[in-house]
């Protein structure tokens, strides 16, 4: 079985410093401390609207960090031109609504096509690893794999979300999902929602071999500090992935 990696998000570090503007606190401290607390890599999503991580702060996570930068994009030229002058080891490609409170559903591969290919091409050329934030659904699977994205992120937000039986349909989409991807040859990675309570089921799948989870993280870390919290995930990560607890 492939080693699970664990991605820190950190943009929630940058919404707290933006609440009252100035420099504290500071995201690449946050990566700094999560490269210690064993985090494989860090995601960053650069938004539009800059609600939350800055164009310093990606500027400063390529050349202070060194762990593998993940940066969460939308599909739009501004953010091609950026990813390109940076070269992040990795891309995630996402949806991105100005009036959502967060990243709602995986992108539509399908109706993005035309957009996506020369942007999944300039970004690999480029040297940039690059993923595709999908819903389980195993016609995205098959769009990443005709528009040579080497990995796809399933969007585990509707699992998390839910509870009882719905939430085991949805945990359900995600192996199967997972599975197909693989035997389509992609790298199956997943995130959004993720929590203690969560993470479990979703690491024991075999074919998942990176999760990305920030908002939790960062909400716990208030009460036990970034370390303790991102050293618990992992180890939760590292129990179901062993068979000890999914
Ligand atoms: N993966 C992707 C592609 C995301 O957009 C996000 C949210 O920015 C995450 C993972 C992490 O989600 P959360 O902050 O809910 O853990």
């Amino acid at each position: 079985m492939t080693k699970l990696r664990l991605g820190v998000n950190i943009d929630h570090v940058a919404t707290i410093r933006n609440a009252r503007g100035g420099a504290f606190p500071d995201p690449v401290r946050a990566a700094k401390l999560a490269a210690a607390a064993g985090a494989d890599g860090i995601t960053a999503h650069l938004r539009e609207d800059r609600r939350h991580i800055s164009d310093t702060d990606i500027e400063r996570l390529t050349r202070e960090l060194d762990l593998p930068l993940n940066l969460e994009m939308a599909a739009t030229s501004e953010m091609l031109a950026i990813a390109l002058r940076h070269r992040p080891h990795a891309a995630c490609i996402v949806p991105e609504k100005r009036e959502e409170r967060t990243t709602e559903g995986g992108i539509d591969t399908l109706a993005m096509r035309d957009r996506l290919a020369p942007l999944v091409r300039a970004l690999r050329e480029n040297g940039t690893r690059v993923s595709l934030f999908v819903e389980p659904d195993p016609r995205h699977l098959d769009a990443a794999r005709a528009l040579g994205a080497p990995v796809v992120e399933l969007h585990t937000g509707a699992y998390c979300d839910s509870r009882g039986a719905e939430r085991l349909r949805h945990l359900q989409a995600i192996r199967e999902a997972a599975a197909y991807g693989a035997e389509l040859g992609l790298e199956v990675h997943a995130g959004h929602g993720l929590s203690y309570e969560t993470v479990g089921p979703v690491a024991a799948i075999p074919e998942v071999s990176e999760l990305n989870i920030g908002h939790f993280l960062i909400g716990e870390a208030i009460f036990v500090g970034l370390q303790a919290a991102i050293g618990h995930m992992r180890q939760l990560m590292d129990d179901a992935r062993s068979g000890a607890r999914a």
